[in-house]
């Protein structure tokens, strides 16, 4: 398909590294000589039509910042067939050859539903937090999030060393384990409750009553929000450890904010450029992953029906590290 402009929309959960993403496929496509349309808040405005042209200026200066420059929306709308006809419609009204959609799951599901109702070129690009698309080993945003957690998590530490305390932190991922489990590996926590392995309420109050008598004086649990909540398992311990100080800290939105990492900059770079390739070459409805360094193209369809699953290597080093 010759292809004279595209669209480019964030959805979803913004993610650090988005701007990075949204200013690589805008100059990469402008360099093609083709023109470029900023879709506002995702597919609502898509729906509504709110669609303004970006230039080369418009995404200067952004590769730094957090967010979305173009804004994003869960859009309940375009899960409709009639949403997605209205979508379509503005489509064809700006000429739009092609839509490449910078999000997690849903966002590319909204995508695979489009392309499979509508004759649309669709090139997905995985942007959220919660590292839990099949075929990429990386998402733009889960670096960033992972290290803002670390931070967060360091400084917890402080306090509960000083105070002898169990601290159960809460981290985002959604159904997902990625930030939980690795945040655990890199701020030496004690354990990760993830939905992926299923931690058994008293293996893990006997788990902590043991390294505590034994040799530490404070833990560090980080659960995955999947999980039914840091209180949850926070009260298990209270009740059966009445001895022990516990704290709960929900760490919330700040993990999703901020300047992205220079990793999620470089990735959120290449995958941008790499979807204005696969246009080139004629690829369509696909999303664009990063494997073992590698640029991947993996079918939408394939990269939101499978799971993501976490190496069993990381829950063992944790499990050896956390003696
Ligand atoms: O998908 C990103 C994410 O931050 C998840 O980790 C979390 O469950 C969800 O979005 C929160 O969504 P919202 O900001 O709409 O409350």
């Amino acid at each position: 398909m010759d292809i004279k402009s595209i669209g480019v929309l964030t959805s979803g959960g913004d993610a650090p590294g988005m701007n990075a993403c949204i200013r690589a496929v805008t100059r990469a496509a402008i360099f093609e000589g083709w023109k470029v349309y900023g879709i506002y808040r995702g597919w609502e405005g898509l729906i509504i039509g709110n669609i303004k042209e970006l230039t080369t200026e418009s995404v200067s200066n952004t590769i730094q910042r957090g967010g979305t420059i173009i804004k994003t929306a869960r859009s309940e709308e375009f899960r409709t067939v009639e949403g997605r006809q209205k979508a379509y419609e503005n489509i064809k009204k700006f000429g739009i050859d092609a839509l490449i959609v910078i999000g997690g799951n849903g966002s590319l599901a909204g995508a695979q539903a489009l392309a499979s109702e509508h004759d649309v070129t669709v090139i997905g690009l995985p942007g959220t937090i919660d590292n839990d698309l099949y075929g990429t080993d990386s998402t733009i945003g889960y670096d960033t999030a992972l290290n803002t957690i670390v931070e967060c998590v360091d400084k917890i530490r402080d306090t509960a060393t000083s105070h002898d305390r169990i601290f159960f932190v809460e981290v985002m991922g959604r159904d997902a384990g990625f930030l939980a489990q690795n945040s655990a590996i890199a701020a030496g926590a004690e354990a990760a409750i993830i939905p992926e392995d299923n931690t058994d309420i008293d293996q893990l109050a006997t788990f902590i009553g043991r390294g505590i008598r034994k040799s530490k004086n404070s833990s560090i649990v980080i659960v995955s929000e999947a999980d039914g909540g840091a209180m949850h398992y926070a009260e298990r311990v209270r009740k059966e450890y009445p001895q022990y100080e516990v704290r709960v800290s929900i760490l919330g939105h700040l993990q999703r904010g901020g300047k992205p990492t220079a990793f999620d900059r470089i990735l959120a770079s290449r995958l941008g450029v790499a979807s204005i390739d696969a246009l080139k070459e004629g690829q369509r409805n696909v999303m664009i992953g990063i494997k073992n360094d590698q640029i991947v193209y993996v079918p939408i369809a394939r990269a939101i029906k499978m799971d993501k699953p976490i190496d069993k290597e990381l829950i063992n080093v944790l499990s050896i590290l956390s003696i």
